[in-house]
This record gives structure tokens, C-alpha cells and sequence, in this order.
């Protein structure tokens, strides 16, 4: 199933002092979600906000808000992110020990439930949860800080989740070093949402907003399209192996 490919700026790369103007921007830039980055200096080595923000900021944008929560444990805090308005909440599958009930927990609070993967974590993970979840996201660096470089590691972990997801209507994050450079390979690779925190907010000035979106986006679709010169190459092999019998 090929799925709309989604742009989800990460306001963590925002201005915090203009955040509110922040969000008015990437809303009209044309970013398709707004991906929320808790942390809690635990599970992860930077705090960054939490509830209460994400509180402050849901009737600024009519956008999805995405939440991506890199805390544990997760559980005692799942109900106040689904008040805040929450509309997606992704948990880790390294920050609690039993992941299937905290899924659970999600959707029971009438929320769409994700599950993200460390760079380390192997996509067996969420092999007995796929009928539980409606995003996963592959962290293409080990998650805490915006403006890291992206994992080349973690595309083969891309196309392997695509692949077990299958027909299901899950939708197949990326999230970590994302620029309008490797988005094709994101793409091309599977995923259909990408996170972007620094090649968004890039330039500092709203004025840049849209452009970048754009760039992700465009290169992001381009990278879908399959590629006339490998068909032709596989012609041509085909051929020659006709030939060759
Ligand atoms: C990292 C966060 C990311 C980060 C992305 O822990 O989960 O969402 O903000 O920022 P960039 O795009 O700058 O890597
Ligand atoms: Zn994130």
C-alpha cells in the first residue's frame, strides 16, 4: 500500500521563545503533523517539555499533534498527554516492560498508538504487537538531541518493517538527521512520515518554512517513483538471459 508521504516538523528545533508563532508557521508552511518530542533526562540524556506545553500549544493548530514520548516509565503519564490533546502517542519498546499493555493503554484512551525503535533495537520487537499499533517510528539516532547525523544503519531496518507491516494501516515514521539529502532513501526505503527537526526550522526565519517542507517533501516523493533506468537495465538483463538459453 503506498500512503501520502507526511512531512511532521519537530518543535524542538523551534525558537521556544516564539513558540506559539512557531507553530503558526509550520502550520502554514504546510507540515501535515506536529511532532511533539518529550524528554525526561532518564530514559533519554535531555529534558525537553511536557503535558503542560503540549497543553498550551493544541488550540494553536488544527494539525495532528504526534507525540513522541522519550520517557520512562511511560504508563503513569499516558492519560495526561491523551488530555492534552494528543492525537498520536509513541512509546519506546526499551522504556518499559510490557510494551503490549502500554499499547493497549493508548488505544483504550482513544488514541492512535506508536511504537518507536532505538537505533539498536531490532524490528522483532513489534512482531507480536503489528495488531496493536497504528504508527511505528524508526529513530535514525539515538534519541535526546535534534541536529545529529542521520544512521545510514537504519535503512535496512526501514525496508524490513515495511515489509512486516504489510497491507495493515500503519503508518511508517522516520525520525532523526532527516534533510531533504536522504529523504528519498527514506522514502524509497518504505517510510511515509518523516520527522524533521533542524531542516525545518533551518534558516530561523518563517519565511524559510515552506521551502524546506517542501524540499523534504518533493524529494521524499521522488525518491517513490521507480526508477526508469533500473527498469530498462532489468529489461535488458531479462534479454540477455533470453538470449543466453
Ligand atoms: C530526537 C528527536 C527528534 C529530533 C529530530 O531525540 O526524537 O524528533 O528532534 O531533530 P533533527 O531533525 O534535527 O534530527
Ligand atoms: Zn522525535
Amino acid at each position: 500500500m503506498t500512503r501520502e508521504i507526511f512531512i511532521a516538523p519537530s518543535i524542538l528545533a523551534a525558537d521556544f521563545a516564539r513558540l506559539g508563532e512557531e507553530i503558526a508557521a509550520i502550520d502554514a508552511a504546510g507540515a501535515d503533523w506536529i511532532h511533539c518530542d518529550v524528554m525526561d533526562g532518564h530514559f533519554v540524556p535531555n529534558i525537553s517539555f511536557g503535558a503542560e506545553l503540549i497543553k498550551a500549544i493544541r488550540p494553536l493548530t488544527k494539525k495532528t499533534f504526534d507525540i513522541h514520548l522519550m520517557i520512562a516509565p511511560v504508563d503513569p503519564y499516558l492519560e495526561a498527554f491523551a488530555e492534552a490533546g494528543a492525537d498520536v502517542i509513541t512509546i519506546h519498546s526499551e522504556a518499559g516492560p510490557h510494551l503490549d499493555r502500554s499499547l493497549q493503554a493508548i488505544r483504550t484512551l482513544g488514541k492512535k498508538a506508536g511504537v518507536s525503535l532505538c537505533p539498536a533495537t531490532p524490528e522483532s520487537v513489534i512482531e507480536y504487537v503489528l495488531d496493536r499499533i497504528d504508527l511505528v517510528l524508526v529513530m535514525t539516532v539515538n534519541p535526546g538531541f535534534g541536529g545529529q547525523s542521520f544512521l545510514e544503519s537504519q535503512l535496512e531496518k526501514i525496508r524490513r518493517i515495511r515489509t512486516m507491516i504489510g497491507d495493515r494501516p500503519i503508518r511508517l515514521e522516520v525520525d532523526g538527521g532527516v534533510t531533504r539529502d536522504n529523504a528519498a532513501a527514506v522514502a524509497a526505503a518504505g517510510a511515509d512520515t518523516l520527522v524533521a527537526g533542524s531542516a525545518v526550522f533551518r534558516g530561523g526565519n518563517s519565511a524559510d518554512y515552506a521551502g524546506n517542507i517542501a524540499a523534504i517533501r518533493i524529494a521524499a516523493e521522488g525518491g517513490r517513483v521507480p526508477k526508469i533506468q533500473d527498469n530498462s537495465a532489468q529489461a535488458v538483463r531479462v534479454g540477455e538471459t533470453a538470449r543466453l538459453r
